[in-house]
């Protein structure tokens, strides 16, 4: 076992966190990582037109009801994510009304924009729940530490949204250690034990991963999805636009057709446009992908599918990655002379 501060925090057994991957749905992978004694979280959905509220709600029961321990949630708080302020009010009101999400639904991850608004919310109508927030350098670091309780380090290789300013995991994570009073968890890139023990030697508290929990039976991304990641090598990804900034992707006829990046002020001009239609357009191609359509749409995936090589439950991914860690953390204790 290994014991951190983020397995006392959340009251886990492992310190393990499935990141969030919405528009798509990880509600049967969040049960399994759960029942696996990692941290499932439901991820902030939008696909073929349903209400993102009333399934956030739906999800979050079916967690509650399919698994045993503590599991979190997403809220994407992107200027564009006009539902944020529903989902975050809609986490309040179920832990509120319900004495055993109350006790389960311990974490919200938000994400892609500013922590504050949450952060004060969250403060203000339910203290005891913990908030972290995914920053992708020292810079953001620094301000998701003076207000909430946890920062998820994220660096340029990992799958999905990056920041236009690209930094990698290996120099993020130990200046945010350094620099920021919170628990650290580092994320992007990680996909077994030596990424573990290499996150916890920089000072993580844990690791978060997406990429290798997608490529496992429970989750319920399309098989193609899954064995499109098996396939690929480490150099296989690219980063083009996506609909919130830089998005990292499996190579494909869509990425051929998708060569562009935005500045962040052409982006900002797009967003103030509101261009509906386009948003619209965007959103049917992720639903073509989580059909299994994967030449034709964004392949969300992070490069650490270069080590990612089968598909087996979660409970393996989750038991091999700690097991993996435990012996490379006590191997490299007699380096020390
Ligand atoms: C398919 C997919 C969808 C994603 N969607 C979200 C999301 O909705 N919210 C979010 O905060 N991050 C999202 N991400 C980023 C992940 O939470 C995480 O940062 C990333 O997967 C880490 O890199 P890894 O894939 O190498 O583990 C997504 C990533 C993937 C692969």
């Amino acid at each position: 076992m290994i014991k951190t501060k983020l397995t006392e925090m959340l009251g886990i057994k492992h310190p393990i966190i499935q990141a969030p991957m919405g528009p798509f749905y990880t509600t049967k992978l969040a049960a399994a990582v759960t029942n696996a004694g990692a941290l499932g979280i439901v991820s902030h959905t939008n696909l073929f037109g349903k209400d993102p509220v009333k399934e956030m709600e739906e999800n979050v029961k079916w967690v509650a009801e399919n698994s045993e321990g503590p599991f979190g949630v997403n809220i994407r708080v992107a200027r564009l994510q006009i539902d944020a302020p529903e989902l975050i009010k809609l986490v309040i009101r179920l832990r509120k009304e319900n004495p055993e999400l109350r006790e389960r639904l311990k974490v919200v991850i938000t994400s892609a924009g500013n922590p504050r608004p949450p952060a004060t919310e969250f403060k203000a109508h339910d203290p005891e729940l913990i908030h972290f927030h995914v920053a992708p350098t020292l810079y953001h670091a620094l301000k998701v530490d003076s207000l909430c309780d946890g920062i998820i380090a994220t660096g340029y290789e990992g799958g999905g949204h990056q920041s236009y300013e690209g930094v990698n995991t290996s120099v993020l994570v130990p200046e945010v250690v350094e620099k920021c009073k919170k628990p650290v968890v580092a994320c992007g890139g990680f996909f077994n034990g030596r990424g573990l023990a290499a996150a916890l030697a920089m000072g993580a508290v844990g690791i978060q991963m997406g990429t290798r929990f997608i490529a496992t039976r429970e989750c319920e991304f399309h098989q193609n999805y899954k064995e499109f990641i098996v396939r690929s090598k480490d150099s296989d990804t690219v980063v083009t636009q996506g609909m919130l900034g830089p998005i990292r992707l499996l190579k494909n006829k869509y990425t051929e057709e998708h060569k562009e990046i935005l500045t962040k002020e052409e982006k900002i001009e797009l967003e103030q446009k509101l261009d509906l239609e386009k948003l619209i357009e965007d959103q049917k191609k992720y639903e073509l992908v989580y059909q299994g359509e994967v030449e034709r749409g964004p392949v969300l995936c992070g490069e650490s599918c270069g080590g990612v090589n089968d598909i087996p439950t979660v409970k393996e991914i989750i038991e091999r990655t700690v097991k993996e860690a435990e012996e490379i953390l006590r191997g490299i204790g007699k380096l020390v002379v």
